[in-house]
């Protein structure tokens, strides 16, 4: 496990090659094993495989394009009527889903959408979302055109020992 959370990276160049379905379900099960506040689990995922919805998420915002080439692109969502916490429910729901990735031999990426209420507005609009869902990212994974190393950015000067400011 420690070897997977070092080699996630975000990967944002796919080959093409399709994801399958039982891909598509191990990542969606990997998401759905998150903590969440009081069990409340206020996360919902639209799958999107469709080739012209995927370019229309990629016209959300500048740094948004990738959706457009990978094989299939998760818009995460969190219901703010169902928890207080959908946010933190929805991050951690978003990185299991990137560690699978990782695990299966995927790529992706996390694509800040949320609190951008202009980006919100773009994924609502192109997906038909409802009111009261909210969206915090996309995720496009598809099989891996780029290879990043392995890392941790441990920093010593973040970690403060017994109190704040505190050496170990
Ligand atoms: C909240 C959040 C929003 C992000 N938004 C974007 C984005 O819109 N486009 C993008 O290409 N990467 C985005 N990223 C990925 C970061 O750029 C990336 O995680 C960071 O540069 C570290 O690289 P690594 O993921 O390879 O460790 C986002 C990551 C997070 C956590």
């Amino acid at each position: 496990m420690l070897d997977w959370i070092r080699a996630r990276r975000s990967i944002r160049k796919y080959t093409g090659e399709p994801v399958t379905d039982e891909e598509i379900q191990a990542l969606l099960e990997a998401a759905m094993a998150a903590p969440s506040a009081s069990n409340r689990q206020s996360w919902e995922f639209v799958v999107v495989r469709d080739a012209a919805l995927r370019q229309q998420l990629a016209e959300t915002h500048s740094w948004s394009q990738m959706a457009a080439d990978a094989s299939v692109v998760f818009v995460v969502l969190g219901d703010e009527r169902t928890s207080d916490h959908w946010v933190e429910d929805t991050s951690a729901a978003t990185e299991n889903l990137l560690l699978a990735a990782t695990a299966l031999g995927l790529g992706g990426v996390w694509i800040g959408i949320y609190p951008r209420q202009e980006r919100e507005a773009h994924v609502r609009a192109a997906l038909s979302i409802p009111e009261g869902k909210r969206v915090l990212c996309l995720v496009p994974v598809g099989r891996p055109a780029e290879q990043k190393p392995p890392r941790t950015q441990f920093d010593a000067a973040k970690v403060h020992w017994e109190r704040y400011g505190g050496r170990g």
